[in-house]
């Protein structure tokens, strides 16, 4: 059996390099679904938990759904940010990602207390189907490696799995269309310029903030949306 960490271990050091190997192992083989040198920085998790740090009212517990939760560093950020009776549901597709999220569950100090109320789903997020509502979304997908019409698939599913008045908060990285206009084939640039069109068209719609975080590897951009009430 595990042995339970406590908060103070000196092996959290460890296991987070551990992490990075592991997530810099997947990126190397899947880079596409990946779609990162690294896993997210403490300060890019934390800025993308706003809206369930900042709660309209504090009385009424909130469903959560991350998606693409790679390692854990934003799931650790949501686990240690919920509040009595709030859920959490992770979605990962890379079984190794998955067998580390569900060890967190059991031997992590930051997940034990909600490991009851988190449930780990090995699945693409739009296998997830649409009979749950959520109150806050959070997105880690590469949206930059996809086709156009996969973040339309996507986008529409989080506002059809979103209530009313929800946040979906997502990240992309700085400066990745100006890299590829240097380095990449043209018919990336193109691809990738056309899903970000798809990117752009919904926080224009539903947009209500936007932040930088330059301490993350690579720096990035996070975008708040919320669903309107009607
Ligand atoms: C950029 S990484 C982010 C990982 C982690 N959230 C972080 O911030 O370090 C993207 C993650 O999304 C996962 N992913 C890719 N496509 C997905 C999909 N359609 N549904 C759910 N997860 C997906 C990948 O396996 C990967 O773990």
């Amino acid at each position: 059996m595990a042995a339970t960490q406590t908060s103070s271990d000196p092996l959290r050091l460890e296991h987070r390099l551990r992490d990075a190997g592991l997530f810099i192992r997947q990126a190397l083989q899947t880079f596409r679904a990946t779609g990162a040198v690294a896993p997210s920085s403490s300060t890019l998790a934390n800025a993308l938990t706003r809206y369930i740090t900042e709660r309209d009212d504090p009385s009424a517990p909130l469903s959560i759904l991350e998606a693409g939760s790679g390692t854990g560093p934003v799931s650790r950020a949501i686990a240690t940010h919920m509040r009595d009776g709030d859920t959490f549901d992770m979605v990962e597709p890379n079984e190794q990602f998955v067998t580390r999220l569900n060890g967190l569950l059991e031997t992590d100090p930051d997940f034990t207390p909600v490991a009851d109320r988190t449930t780990v789903h090995q699945a693409l997020v739009t296998d997830l189907g649409t009979d749950r509502r959520f109150d806050v979304i959070v997105s880690g997908l590469p949206f930059a490696n996809f086709t156009a019409d996969e973040v339309r698939t996507i986008m529409e599913y989080y506002f059809t799995v979103l209530r009313p008045g929800g946040h979906l908060s997502f990240f992309g990285y700085l400066y990745t269309k100006q890299v590829k206009a240097v380095i990449a084939p043209r018919a990336d640039y193109l691809r990738q310029a056309q899903s970000g069109w798809v990117v752009d068209e919904w926080v224009d719609r539903y947009g209500v903030g936007r932040e930088r975080v330059f301490r993350n590897l690579p720096p990035a951009w996070i975008f708040h949306l919320r669903k309107p009430l009607d």
